[in-house]
């Protein structure tokens, strides 16, 4: 095919006008940057070519395969697009399968493909594979967002053969990237108050998996999202490097796999631990996305991507604004009444904040929440801490101009409960074995459409009889033990899957009659965020660990994959830090307060009365600029992160002291990123304390020398953090 032949054709394909049947041996998906090409063999094999960044001539990628050693059927080693299993695969597959006569052989042969323009820049690519014995079928999707250079990849799986097909491994994606000479995988791991703890190994030949078997809050020991840097490790600003992760609130498991000719494939989808899955006639199974994306200008680059592909297209109102609030949890735990919340919604009103959120502990009657050991699952609001319901904190917050949310936990039940005593068959647990709590409670069984019908009622109650509640955070504290439904009888194995689709189902419900309420996505800290349950949501509660120096690792690793509009952060007492260090850290995110206001000295309280106000004023920059990590914690003294505007007109830099070692601090300036260089900026220190004096002269620099020198922040052990704010002169 001659170059203008073949750019024309992957034109009308990509624009969905070739019909199927045209096919031809190449299926091109672009973005911006990369390309990932797919090739159909003479034996209609469905095999990945290329992944990587885009060859000038198109033409090339058809011989990209001659330049290196591939598999044959002496080795059991494909680049398989969807690697089956129980053929002549013999690695890792992304799909294995019983069929209803108990054979265990798959294979997939192309059969057609077609790409659609879903909007401006979005683009899907359904490709249908076949086995040629039986009736079973994969459709794979690959949506390409061209411009943010992430793909979205899943699949369909179905069949048509007489009785239900087991299906032992059921992946989402299936990458294969040709032979490199190293592959660094970056991984993160973790427990409550201690999420997301980056490691980065060397990945050698054979299997790594990382996976989740705790059922809900998955991510809690291990998160789903994950870097792999090619060549060598990539940096902040250089090198090759891949991020992904899965969009399930459940088990996953990603496989990567280095075959012995430097070939890598990973393989995402929902882990099969115990599930396997057992699929009728004509039912469609549906994978949940696999989301990606390849950075050449290393890691910054990828985030910033992330960032706008996901304020775009995945988090609910992700382009929209969020508000700051004030949360009693850290101020009162379950230690409240009428009274108290009233003096706390005045509170919020004085700090300044936009809302109060009363957080657990406002249910419960035969069996009152005044701990954690009971109450859970009967959500009628306390008749002795709150004898005038719910409706009189929604009025008494209206009257001093706040808004009012409510905490809820509404997928799990305490045994000391009327929900438990009702309807034990509505609770996950082994018949005939010992409960086995975590948190003294159990998780309810979203697989059983009752329970979702009451876990829905939850929060249609909550709505319809308080018109004016604006917010929820919506909590999820244990994992499943003893995990069985009684609903699904002798199904078992579906249990897994069917919990987090019962778990979308009633989210989607939620979201077709309130399709934008706030909800904070918390899970006992950072046990649970990715982008399949963000769709229903528009922030998550990253740890429970609110220290700010530990927030400051902890919120640093999170923006490699999430914005910063997502990123709940609350000023509380964790760490005993000064006032103006926690405000500062937590204005990374979406600021909150989990503080006794009332406590506050005249000059703390008057501070974080002029914070939030700045806040409001920077939120465009913080919550929808580009973010630029320009010092890293992690073997620094000081930490430097950086936010600027569409147009580099402004920007934000926060600099904050991360080492208490005697004349520790920033010695040097910290070099900006993402400014004009022919501009000049006015550059001013703001969020100063009452009293104190600026410990950087304001003065203009040009964009040029602000990034080839940089700016010295001046943290130290006394001047622990400081902001910046820079605007065009
Ligand atoms: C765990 C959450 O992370 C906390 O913020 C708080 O809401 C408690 N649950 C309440 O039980």
């Amino acid at each position: 095919m001659t170059k203008i032949v073949y750019r024309l054709y992957t034109a009308l394909l990509l624009l969905g006008v070739l019909p199927a049947a045209t096919a031809q041996q190449f299926i091109t998906i672009a973005t911006k940057s990369n390309a990932l090409v797919y090739q159909v063999n003479a034996q209609k094999e469905l095999n990945t070519v290329y992944f990587g960044e885009k060859l000038l001539n198109d033409t090339d990628y058809a011989r990209v395969a001659k330049e290196y050693h591939q598999g044959n059927e002496y080795t059991g080693i494909y680049n398989a697009a969807y690697t089956p299993s129980g053929s002549k695969n013999l690695l890792e597959p992304a799909i294995a399968v019983t069929h209803a006569d108990g054979n265990t052989s798959l294979d997939l042969h192309y059969v057609s493909h077609t790409t659609t323009a879903v909007t401006a820049g979005v683009t899907q690519t359904e490709i249908v594979l076949k086995d040629p014995v039986y009736a079973f079928e994969v459709h794979l999707f690959i949506k390409s967002f061209f411009d943010t250079d992430v793909i979205e990849q899943w699949t369909t799986i179905l069949h048509n053969e007489k009785g239900n097909v087991v299906l032992g491994k059921f992946a989402s994606a299936n990458l294969y990237i040709k032979g490199n000479n190293d592959f660094w995988l970056t991984n993160y791991y973790g427990e409550w108050a201690r999420e997301m703890r980056p490691e980065e190994v060397r990945l050698t030949h054979g299997v790594k998996t990382l996976d989740s078997k705790l059922g809900t809050r998955a991510d809690l020991l291990q998160a789903p999202v994950f870097m792999v840097s090619l060549q060598k490790p990539a940096t902040e600003d250089e090198g090759n490097v891949l991020m992904g992760g899965l969009e399930w609130a459940g088990n996953f498991r990603t496989d990567f796999e280095i075959d012995p000719f430097n070939n890598l494939k990973i393989i995402s989808g929902i882990n099969n631990a115990a599930s396997a899955y057992r699929l009728k006639k004509s039912e469609v199974f549906t994978t949940p996305k696999f989301w990606y994306t390849l950075s050449g200008k290393g890691k910054g680059f990828a985030s910033r991507n992330i960032h706008q592909w996901a304020r775009k297209h995945k988090v609910l109102t992700g382009e929209g604004d969020r508000m700051t609030l004030l949360n009693n949890w850290e101020a009162t735990f379950f230690d409240f009444d009428e009274a108290k919340l009233k003096a706390l919604i005045a509170d919020s009103k004085k700090l300044g904040v936009d809302l109060f959120l009363l957080d657990d502990g406002w249910f419960g009657n035969n069996h009152p929440r005044n701990g954690d050991n009971a109450g859970l699952g009967d959500w009628q609001p306390n008749k002795k801490k709150l004898p005038n319901g719910i409706a009189t904190l929604v009025q008494a917050a209206k009257d001093n101009h706040v808004k009012f949310g409510i905490w809820i936990e509404p997928e799990m039940v305490n045994p000391a409960s009327d929900l438990y005593k009702k309807h034990p068959d509505w609770v996950v647990k082994q018949p005939g074995r010992p409960e086995h709590y975590f948190r003294n409670q159990l998780v309810l069984d979203l697989a059983n459409p009752k329970v979702q019908d009451f876990v829905y009622g939850v929060v249609d109650d909550l709505f319809t009889q308080n018109k004016d509640l604006a917010y929820i955070k919506w909590d999820c504290n244990a994992v499943i033990f003893n995990a069985y439904s009684s609903y699904l009888k002798d199904n078992q194995q579906n249990f897994y899957v069917d919990y987090v689709n019962g778990l979308y189902k009633v989210l989607k419900r939620i979201r077709a009659k309130y399709p934008t309420t706030p909800i904070m996505l918390c899970s006992g800290g950072g046990g649970r965020v990715d982008y399949g349950t963000l769709e229903y949501f528009t922030e998550f509660w990253p740890s429970d660990n609110t220290d700010p120096l530990e927030r400051i690792f902890l919120q640093w690793e999170y923006s490699y994959f999430y914005p910063a509009n997502t990123l709940s952060a609350h000023v509380t007492d964790w760490g005993k830090q000064p006032i103006k260090y926690r405000v500062d850290v937590a204005m990374m995110g979406r600021l909150g307060f989990d503080i006794v206001v009332s406590q506050l000295s005249a000059n703390d309280l008057a501070f974080c009365q002029k914070a939030i106000a700045t806040y409001n004023g920077l939120k465009p920059l913080i919550l929808q600029g580009e973010q630029y990590r320009l010092q890293s914690p992690w073997g620094n003294d000081a930490a430097s992160v950086s936010y600027v505007n569409q147009g580099a007109t402004e920007a934000v830099v926060f600099a904050y002291q991360v080492s208490n070692r005697h004349e520790s601090g920033t010695k040097t300036p910290i070099k900006l990123k993402g400014l004009d260089a022919n501009a000049s900026y006015k550059v001013e220190e703001i969020n100063i304390y009452p009293g104190k004096k600026p410990v950087v002269e304001t003065a203009v620099f040009s964009g040029d020398f602000l990034m080839k020198v940089g700016v010295n922040p001046n943290v130290n052990t006394t001047n622990t953090s400081v902001v910046l704010k820079l605007a065009k002169v």
